[in-house]
């Protein structure tokens, strides 16, 4: 997603400084970008190297008027980012995460600056898909939403505004979903093939439910059943046990090369 956020923001002309804890993330990340702006410029869009040039990794939190988070969907690992970001990037900068679940309200009481703390959640693949959930803190100001609204439409994507309750609205209505269509699978109601054809010719879904779920990643999926579930108290949104066997064993989808398909 990283990656992916980069693109956007290097398309639209900004310069970005990208960096993963992990050695050889960043590179993987613009090599993913090359193959995607190569694709993009076939039909039209920007010269990949002009793109790519804006882009530089970097080693750890730089000075910037925006930070936009997105490590791994861990509550403590993106407060312990936000604490170190509000004591690098200058007082007046936005600091915004693409957390899927976790709760802005807690990420902007853990710096000294909560009005200018967001969500700005970009859905995957970024370069493609034009939706940006923009999700207002308790204490996040107008002028913070305003500007990140319009931040989304100068990357050519079209901004939704959700307040800060769990889930916020694209994850509360889609991960049930997915989750029972994990709970049809493990009950043996069919095949993950006939239950991802449903969704796919029947609710005209461009993806079912199960593959989706591998392309987000099933360890990222049970992190926000775990977020709704605690979050609203309701058993309903209990992550199935499935999911989290797939995940104990392993297999996170396609980032891993097994979840519920192979690849
Ligand atoms: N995958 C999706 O479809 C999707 C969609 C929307 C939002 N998100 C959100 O985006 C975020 C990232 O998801 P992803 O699927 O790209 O996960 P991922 O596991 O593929 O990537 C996370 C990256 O963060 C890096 N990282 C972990 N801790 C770090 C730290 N302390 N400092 C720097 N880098 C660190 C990891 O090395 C890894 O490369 C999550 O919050 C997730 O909920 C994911």
């Amino acid at each position: 997603m990283g990656g992916g956020i980069a693109q956007v923001v290097a398309a639209s002309g900004r310069r970005v400084s990208l960096h993963d804890e992990v050695p050889g993330a960043v590179e993987r990340g613009v090599a993913a970008m090359e193959r995607s702006l190569t694709k993009l410029a076939e039909k039209g869009g920007p010269d990949p190297a002009e793109v790519l040039e804006r882009v530089t990794p970097v080693d750890g939190l730089v000075p910037a008027d925006l930070m936009i988070e997105a490590v791994v969907e861990d509550a403590g690992v993106k407060k312990a980012i936000f604490q170190a970001a509000d004591g690098i990037l200058p007082a007046e900068a936005i600091l915004a995460s693409n957390t899927s679940s976790i709760p802005i309200t807690t990420l902007a009481a853990a710096t000294g600056r909560p009005d200018r703390v967001i969500g700005m959640h970009f859905f995957n693949p970024v370069p493609v898909l034009k939706l940006v959930e923009v999700i207002r803190a308790v204490q996040t100001s107008d002028e913070t939403t305003t500007a990140i609204v319009e931040l989304a439409g100068d990357l050519g994507k079209v901004a939704a505004e959700a307040r800060d309750f769990p889930g916020f609205i694209s994850n509360r209505i889609l991960m049930p979903f997915v989750n029972e269509a994990a709970h049809a699978l493990m009950e043996g109601v069919a095949e993950p093939e006939a239950i991802d054809t449903i969704a796919k010719l029947g609710f005209a879904h461009p993806m079912g439910p199960l593959a989706l779920a591998d392309l987000i990643g099933l360890d990222t999926c049970v992190s926000i059943m775990e977020v709704l579930h605690e979050g609203l108290g309701d058993p309903k949104y209990a992550p199935c046990p499935l999911l989290r066997q797939y995940v104990q064993a392993g297999r996170l989808g396609r980032k891993t090369g097994r979840g519920f398909y192979k690849y």
